[in-house]
């Protein structure tokens, strides 16, 4: 009976050595991301502007569906340091914590984008054709798809996803970081820098129908 009381403390506190965090917050690093905490978070908080799914129902509000989840993370860190500004955003990125981050990160990078214009306006669009594939040559402008890929879809843990998302929020960071309002992106900062507002405007709407 003592060795089995034993034997039992013995084996529960190994639990509690490998598994400092058990039962606790754990952090989702440790286990992988929850994605059924994800989308509680979703939907009680976020929804009301970014939709349940990240369909935003708004322009002022960015689409998250299929955007990578590292970038949907570094965002949020950087709203709730004040590395990127934002007086609607910033309170409720400094009310998560990482693992709420990751876990409604991981939610938001699983569903499918809702194009904000239609594919078919796309070859209309010359100049925002031009500058998303080839980019301006004259003016120091690379290609967008080199970095956010030729669909707009992204690439996990280095650039966001362009596809399909509002033409005026798209507008409106270019412009940010254009005017060094938005600061969290150096490569974005020289880039934008170089492009007047009707180029931004162009590739902004051009963006909007891909996916
Ligand atoms: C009251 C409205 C509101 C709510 C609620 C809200 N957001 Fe936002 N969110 C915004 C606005 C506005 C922006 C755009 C900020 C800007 O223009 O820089 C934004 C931007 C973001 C971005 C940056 C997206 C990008 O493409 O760079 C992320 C990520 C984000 N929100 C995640 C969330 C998450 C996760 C929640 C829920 C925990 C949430 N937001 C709740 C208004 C909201
Ligand atoms: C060298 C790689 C690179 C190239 C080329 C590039 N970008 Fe980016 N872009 C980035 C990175 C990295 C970020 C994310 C910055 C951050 O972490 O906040 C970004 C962010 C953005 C954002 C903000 C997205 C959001 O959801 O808030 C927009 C809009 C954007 N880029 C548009 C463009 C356009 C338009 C072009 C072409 C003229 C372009 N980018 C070319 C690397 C690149």
């Amino acid at each position: 009976m003592t060795r089995a009381v034993a034997l039992f403390t013995t084996l529960a506190s190994l639990v509690l050595i490998i598994c400092p965090a058990w039962g606790e917050d754990t952090p989702a690093a440790a286990t992988g991301p929850d994605l059924a905490k994800g989308q509680a978070v979703a939907s009680q908080v976020c929804a009301a502007c970014h939709g349940p799914d990240g369909n935003a129902i708004a322009v002022i509000y960015p689409k998250l569906a299929g955007q990578p989840a590292q970038y949907i993370v570094k965002q949020l860190k950087n709203f709730k340091t004040g590395d990127r500004v934002n007086p609607i955003m910033g309170p409720y990125a400094a009310a998560l914590s990482e693992s709420d981050m990751e876990n409604v990160a991981a939610y938001f990078a699983k569903q499918s984008v809702k194009p904000a214009m239609a594919k078919i306006a796309l070859d209309k669009n010359v100049l925002g054709q031009k500058i998303y594939r080839a980019g301006l040559a004259d003016k120091g402008v690379p290609a967008c798809a080199a970095c956010h890929g030729p669909a707009g879809a992204g690439l996990p843990a280095q650039y966001p996803a362009l596809g399909g998302q509002w033409p005026e929020y798209s507008a409106a960071q270019l412009t940010a970081f254009h005017d060094g309002v938005r600061h969290n992106g150096p490569m974005m900062l020289t880039i934008s820098q170089r492009m007047s507002d009707s180029e931004i405007k162009a590739v902004s709407d051009y963006m909007a129908g891909l996916h």
